[in-house]
């Protein structure tokens, strides 16, 4: 620990001598905390579904546009991602593999920005989070790789079971993970990411925190310099169990910030 600051220390000092030290020290928001406070501001920020449309791995479907809120709603500073009981959908099976049958309607959103680490950019992202944790709910909020796949890190995961995970892959059998207890009565609780570009220009620590404490730390390999999608969706079934709840299942996030430091 106490070498890895002083190795960040030595690297900035390096790197202060090329560019000027207060670019570096400057940070910019790339997502203020009143995103979700009308649809006006959500679509400044944000766009609907996943980057490659409405399908993943789950059995959930996402739904939504600038003229269709049943799913994704926002309002009071507070995105509401909704999953509802859908039947007959058109097509069955979702188009992402493995193909699971579709038995939901929901909501995801993906940020316009990319979050590209470099060592001039290191980024902190934060929110407040009432996650459901019931089986077969299996909201995120996640970063996946803009052009292949990996890297990917997971700042929130709920997968049906009282804990959130916190998942860095460096390939996908190469993964790190580490669980902390999530209350299952649906309070706001905060979650954070700290990525730093590591000294040897390739690797980013992923700092992740709930409530303000430090409760893992994980190294992307190879994630400098790679674009990265950030996405807030409430996913069903999958990686969760099965069968999901047969009523409605909602997912709230709020004050959710981005910010970069650099230019
Ligand atoms: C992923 O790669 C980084 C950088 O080489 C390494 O520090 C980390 O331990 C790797 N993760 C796993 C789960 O092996
Ligand atoms: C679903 O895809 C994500 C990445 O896109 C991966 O992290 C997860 O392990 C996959 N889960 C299942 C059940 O396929």
């Amino acid at each position: 620990m106490i070498f890895g600051k002083i190795n960040n220390f030595v690297a900035v000092g390096v790197l202060g001598a090329i560019v000027a030290a207060p670019a570096i020290r400057a940070a910019t928001t790339v997502i203020p905390s009143n995103s979700f406070s009308s649809y006006s501001t959500l679509e400044t920020y944000w766009a609907y579904l996943y980057p490659w449309g409405s399908d993943h791995n789950g059995s959930a479907r996402m739904k939504g546009s600038s003229s269709d809120h049943s799913n994704i709603v926002v309002g009071s500073n507070t995105l509401s991602l909704i999953a509802t009981p859908t039947s007959n959908p058109v097509p069955p099976t979702s188009s992402s593999n493995p193909h699971p049958a579709i038995h939901y309607a929901s909501g995801a959103i993906h940020a316009k920005s990319q979050i590209t680490v470099t060592q001039a950019n290191g980024y902190t992202i934060s929110g407040e989070f009432s996650a459901p944790t019931a089986r077969g709910t299996w909201p995120a909020f996640w970063l996946t790789a803009v052009n292949g796949w990996p890297p990917e890190a997971d700042i929130g995961e709920w997968k049906g079971t009282n804990n959130n995970w916190f998942n860095t892959f460096n390939t996908s059998s190469i993964v790190r993970s580490d669980l902390v207890a999530w209350p299952s009565d649906l309070s706001f609780h905060s979650i954070k990411a700290v990525l730093t570009a590591q000294p040897n220009n390739a690797d980013v620590k992923l700092e992740f925190y709930m409530d303000n404490t430090l409760r893992a730390t994980q190294y992307g390999q190879g994630f400098v310099g790679k674009p990265l999608w950030l996405i807030v969706n409430l996913q069903m079934e999958g990686s969760a169990g099965s069968p999901g709840p047969s009523g409605t299942t909602t997912y709230k996030v709020r004050n959710v910030v981005v910010t970069r430091t650099g230019s």
